[in-house]
């Protein structure tokens, strides 16, 4: 039995807290059948002695990737000797000895020899266990974006793709993912990587806020006891998730929805938590995004925060005009600004029926105007702008 099992049941309102965890991988993954079966059909080949396909994964922050991915190398790991699954999260590792080192690990067991080892014996042992079990290598390079950025991504996958030359083993398939839409994986391959990586493209659209609603009700099932979280306060979450398009955000609230109830003593989460918790929970993405615009782009999104706390109009020409009086800029730079605010994710720009597009606040207008306070306060005093 668990330490929490000494406790009495009444003194957590967590079931399993683990639930929570950002490295929690969950034993159902909604909503990812056409992915989970893409992949499934890339890795079947190599389960019948050939290799196993490649695939480009791409999809926005949150959409399920890395838990896709892992949940199939679990399977894989536990049914079959004869396709190896090894991920590597490029953010940690992005130099070719640190994700050979990494794949290393994964293939034998254990961490390889730590002290004067030249790549080529990593690669060698690597190879020698797989001939020995006959077995397909699959290499997932999650937020491969990361080897872009470093300039290894080229030489990765070109030794990874091409072990089978030099070492006599079944070639191996190669999962690249990514977050950055932007970014094009294999475009980003030179001629000789072509050659041999073929990936199928597999899109993770972001969640609709009702299978938001289904992922978080099967985690509060999985984590907290029956009837803490009442139902209207779990739509609301997940509503305030797919405003933010991630449901890490989500998980997060509940979780922190949670803590506040049961630090309380309460039995049932209330919606002053949830309130609570989303202020907490947004606060630090919206101060980061906020600390990289520019002080003429701090300016208008705190001028903006201001408008919509009064209620006024939102229509991006209302808001040009009488922001003349305190914000001198001409119609082209206010422009360049909220397109930055946009891409920011500070705002949404929503096309309106009238003139210009609609301005909406992501985030609560007085958190913003408060992770924007500019250093020298246009029109209103300093007080004035702080009353709740
Ligand atoms: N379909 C799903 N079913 C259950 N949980 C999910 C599902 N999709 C995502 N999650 C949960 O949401 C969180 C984010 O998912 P994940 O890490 O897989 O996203 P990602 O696409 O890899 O994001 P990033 O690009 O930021 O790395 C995780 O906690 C994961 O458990
Ligand atoms: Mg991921």
């Amino acid at each position: 039995m668990t330490h929490s099992s000494l406790l009495r049941s009444d003194e957590t309102l967590f079931r399993d807290p683990e639930v929570f965890e950002f490295t929690y991988l969950p034993g159902e993954i909604h909503h990812r059948d056409a992915q989970v079966r893409e992949l499934a059909f890339l890795l079947r080949p190599a389960l019948r002695g050939g290799s196993a396909g490649s695939a480009v994964l791409r999809g926005p922050p949150g959409t399920g990737k890395t838990t896709t991915v892992r949940r199939i190398f679990r399977e894989v790991a536990e049914t079959t000797r004869r396709v190896v699954p090894a991920y590597v999260n490029c953010l940690h590792d992005r130099t070719p000895s640190a994700v050979y080192r990494c794949i290393f690990e994964q293939v034998l067991g254990h961490a390889p020899p730590t002290t004067g080892r030249h790549l080529d014996e990593i690669k060698r042992g690597v190879a020698a266990r797989l001939r020995e079990h006959d077995a397909a290598l699959v290499v997932c390079l999650d937020d491969a974006n990361y080897l872009t950025a470093a300039g290894t991504f080229n030489t990765l996958l070109y030794q990874i793709l091409r072990l089978y030359e030099k070492w006599d083993v079944r070639k191996a398939g190669v999962f690249a993912v990514t977050s950055d839409l932007a970014l094009n994986l294999y475009a980003e391959a030179d001629a000789s990587v072509r050659s041999v990586f073929h990936p199928t493209e597999i899109n993770f659209p972001p969640y609709t806020r009702t299978e938001i609603r289904e992922i978080l009700a099967d985690r509060v099932r999985q984590g907290l006891y029956p009837r803490v979280l009442p139902k209207p306060l779990l739509d609301r979450i997940a509503a305030i998730a797919a405003g933010e398009q991630d449901v890490r955000v989500g998980i997060d609230l509940v979780r922190a929805a949670c803590l506040r109830a049961e630090k309380d003593g309460r039995r049932r989460v209330s919606p002053g938590d949830v309130t609570a918790a989303t202020r907490a929970v947004t606060a630090p993405a919206l101060r980061n995004r906020a600390a990289g615009l520019s002080t003429g782009e701090r300016a208008l999104l705190w001028w903006i925060a201001e408008r919509s706390r009064d209620g006024a109009d939102m229509a991006s020409g209302a808001i040009f005009e009488a922001a003349q009086e305190y914000l001198p800029v001409g119609k082209t730079t206010y422009h360049e600004h909220l397109n930055a605010l946009a891409n920011a994710g500070i705002v949404d720009l929503v096309p309106g029926t009238g003139r210009g597009r609609e301005v909406r606040l992501r985030y609560d207008a007085g958190d913003v105007a408060t992770a924007c306070k500019p250093r020298t306060q246009p029109a209103k005093s300093r007080t004035d702008h702080e009353l709740p």
